[in-house]
């Protein structure tokens, strides 16, 4: 099914310029220096000795202090501290036992290779840019009140009672309803964040500060907060009509980046998990114990930070192999606005991935944001004519094999055979051992044309564990391996 290794590069397929032979080239796993703790990446918002792209705002926005005073998501806790953090009771995070937790203390350290002096190439920062809201909101969401469901919880004001919130292209209606547990859903910290985000799209500081204003001043998000406390129901009516009426009057000037912040992304795919994915969530965790379909998730913040450091751009194909419920793919597409792909063998994970693309979609459009080209696919990603050609576009490729096992690990690097030159593969297993060299044995193999950057990731950024860990960016460049035949 492959072309030899040797023969594309001889036949000069994505061929770089040759260079003088050597007889053994080292293949490196390369590490960045400079770093002394696993949360670095945090405090630093990007890894590395040199700052990330700085068009992923870092700043302390309106929508960031606030989120961090409401728990009100499963999916939150990458932003929250650890005294924070809510329960984890929807979420497959509770596995301790699990083979992907067993295999977090397992790090490639330092080699000999690894103290090399050249450094992952910082790409471009992120340009964004200010743009009028676009139409849409013809699409269903799933309500608040379908999450709250079968959950313990009472309502404020004695009964039921249900507010219509206007979002710039579409009227959603929220409980006026607590739970009893804090892990579970809470509609009215969600409506809160509702208020944050629509507050941020507005074009001056006065009308944002007149909904959520940051100083503590008076403002529909305290009104609102006051109304719910005091049980007072006309203070809540009276709030929420000057809320809608705001974003209806203002409508024609409401603006949003292009590409949009992270926050606001984040905010919008939380919404769309916890009413799609964490209700069927704890079943997620129903896999074969250490083989390929150990389920585990990459938080937000830390697919920010790899979409950052792999520079993707609106023009750029994002591939995840192996994309469980669509978490990145959807983040892909919606933060960055990027053709993204998905692929994903297990039944339920692949039901809740399509569930998910709906309803962000829908979410989307409500607010009035655009999204790249999402295509989720529900099969093997091995011998796949549509992943292949996918991967002979790709910019970016991940694949979290923490579990994956050395065959299907096998079957990647083959396939990685196919990917342009310059495309980069994020993965939690190194697809090339460290000190691997070039040699006239293993000319043929696929690890040859991949110089391996060693990273860490910090604390709370996968769903499996709250501890830092590692994870790798390959290049693909096929320089050295052409320099040698
Ligand atoms: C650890 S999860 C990663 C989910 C997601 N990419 C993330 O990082 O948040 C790995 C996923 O790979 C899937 N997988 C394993 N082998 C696969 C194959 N051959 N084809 C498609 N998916 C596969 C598993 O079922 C599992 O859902």
């Amino acid at each position: 099914m492959f072309a030899k290794l040797s023969e594309r590069l001889k036949a000069g397929k994505n061929h770089p310029s040759r260079r003088n032979a050597t007889s053994t080239i080292k293949v490196t796993v390369q590490r960045e220096s400079n770093h002394a703790s696993g949360d670095r990446d945090n405090k630093r918002g990007g890894g590395g000795d040199k700052a990330p792209s700085s068009g992923t705002s870092r700043e302390s926005t309106p929508l960031k202090r606030a989120r961090s005073e409401d728990a009100s998501s499963p999916r939150r806790s990458a932003s929250q501290s650890p005294a924070k953090r809510p329960s984890r009771k929807n979420s497959p995070r509770k596995t301790p036992s699990n083979a992907l937790s067993a295999m977090t203390n397992h790090r490639i350290r330092g080699s000999a290779e690894n103290s090399e002096a050249s450094r992952f190439p910082t790409p471009e920062p992120l340009t964004r840019r200010l743009v009028p809201l676009i139409e849409g909101g013809d699409l269903e969401l799933v309500s608040a009140a379908e999450c709250i469901k079968d959950v313990p919880g009472e309502w404020s004001f004695g009964g039921p009672l249900h507010v219509s919130v206007q979002l710039p292209n579409k009227l959603e209606s929220y409980p006026i309803w607590h739970p009893k547990s804090s892990g579970d859903f809470a509609p009215l910290a969600e409506l809160r964040t509702v208020m944050e985000i629509a507050a941020s799209m507005f074009p001056n500081m006065e009308l944002q500060s007149r909904i959520n204003d940051p100083l503590g001043g008076d403002c529909i998000a305290r009104r609102f907060a006051k109304a719910i406390k005091k049980d007072d129901q006309e203070l809540l009516n009276t709030t929420i009509d000057e809320f809608n009426k705001l974003i209806t009057g203002y409508r024609a000037d409401l603006r949003r980046f292009d590409p949009i912040k992270p926050e606001m992304a984040h905010e919008i795919l939380t919404m769309a998990y916890c009413r799609t994915v964490s209700p069927k969530a704890s079943q997620l965790r129903d896999y074969k114990s250490f083989s390929n379909n150990v389920y585990g998730e990459l938080l937000p913040g830390f697919c920010t930070k790899i979409f950052n450091q792999t520079g993707l751009t609106k023009d750029s194909v994002f591939v995840d192999l192996g994309s469980g419920v669509g978490n990145v793919t959807l983040q892909a597409a919606l933060e960055i606005g990027c053709e993204s792909w998905g692929c994903e063998i297990m039944p339920l994970a692949s039901e809740l991935a399509s569930l998910q693309k709906t309803e962000v979609e829908a979410r989307a459009s409500a607010w009035g944001l655009p999204s790249g080209e999402i295509t989720l696919l529900s099969e093997d990603f091995v011998n796949n004519a549509r992943i292949q050609g996918a991967l002979r576009r790709a910019s970016v490729v991940l694949v979290n094999n923490y579990a994956f096992d050395g065959e299907l690990n096998n079957q990647l690097l083959q396939m990685f055979l196919d990917l342009p030159e310059g495309a980069k593969i994020v993965s939690l297993k190194s697809f090339v051992p460290p000190g691997h060299t070039i040699s006239a044995h293993n000319i043929e193999s696929p690890m040859n044309i991949l110089k391996v950057y060693h990273r860490e990731f910090g604390h709370d950024s996968v769903n499996w564990t709250p501890a830092a860990g590692d994870y790798y960016i390959a290049v693909v460049d096929r320089s050295r391996l052409a320099a040698y035949i």
